[in-house]
């Protein structure tokens, strides 16, 4: 069972937290754009047998406020590190990132790496962006002010979900639609500043030294599997895995085969 729980921020915003399973070590799961906590829903049922799963949700999605736009990632990363104070204190953590959630996981092993026991790197990538992606999001982040979040997310959802899902899979694609509208227009236009200023962290890959774990979708265009895993081999103790057939969003696409991979990962690390 799990409950909702809420942290007070930094300029006092409100940080909601999905939780579930009461003893254990901290697994802390991060959705991605434009998504909330219900991405993990079959990893907070499967894993709170033997683990505290924690399930944030970033600035202005879910049930989170946006007081102060702008943020920068790395604000999302202490926002993480005052949950982990919280619910965690004095243990350390299994941080599992998928895409924005993972530029979160960068910047949370950067500022705080110390309290890590574990790095799950999910459909997600280490670059910042260019040119040509830096202008897309400020189009879309102009687009959703001016025309509706709606207008401005809808023509992600092929990217996010591979082609056999969207064909054979109705639920997964129904679940993703209604996280996708939820999302309230100044949270994307905000998400898309934050993403489109990150910090690129390809030179810093030889640098984690924390047992990390790497997965994608074979199918997944915003983090492809071979791209994937040319840049997970520049982490010392990483192991990479590519789940077949699958898109953008593998805990909800392929969650039995998401969970199978990541319970190896927790096993090794106890
Ligand atoms: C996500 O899934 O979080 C986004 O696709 C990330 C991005 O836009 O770079």
């Amino acid at each position: 069972m799990s409950h909702r729980l809420s942290i007070l921020g930094p300029r006092g915003d409100s940080l909601s937290v999905v939780a579930a399973g009461d003893h254990g070590p901290p697994l802390i799961l991060l959705h991605g754009f434009p998504l909330d906590h219900r991405l993990w829903q079959n990893q907070m049922d499967y894993f709170s047998q033997r683990f505290r799963v924690i399930a944030p949700e970033l600035r202005g999605f879910g049930q989170s406020t946006l007081d102060e736009p702008p943020y920068r990632i790395q604000d999302l990363a202490d926002d993480i590190e005052r949950i982990r104070c919280h619910l965690a204190s004095n243990q350390s953590i299994v941080l599992c990132g998928l895409s924005m959630g993972g530029y979160v996981a960068f910047e949370y092993w950067r500022l705080y790496g110390a309290q890590l026991k574990g790095l799950v790197l999910t459909n997600t990538k280490p670059d910042a962006d260019d040119d040509l992606a830096r202008q897309a999001r400020l189009a879309m982040a102009e687009r959703a002010i001016q025309a509706g979040a709606w207008s401005a997310v809808e023509g992600m959802l092929p990217k996010l979900l591979s082609e056999h899902a969207l064909q054979h899979l109705p639920e997964v694609v129904a679940w993703t639609q209604a996280m996708m509208k939820a999302v309230p227009a100044q949270t994307v236009a905000a998400a898309q500043y934050a993403m489109a200023n990150r910090r690129d962290f390809r030179t810093l890959l030889s640098e984690i030294h924390v047992p990390t774990l790497v997965v994608t979708g074979d199918r997944d265009p915003i983090a492809p599997p071979q791209a994937t895993q040319q840049w997970s081999e520049q982490i010392a103790h990483s192991q990479f895995v590519a789940i077949p057939d699958c898109g953008h969003l593998c805990p909800l696409e392929a969650p039995q085969e998401f969970n199978r991979v990541l319970r190896g990962f927790l096993t090794q690390l106890e």
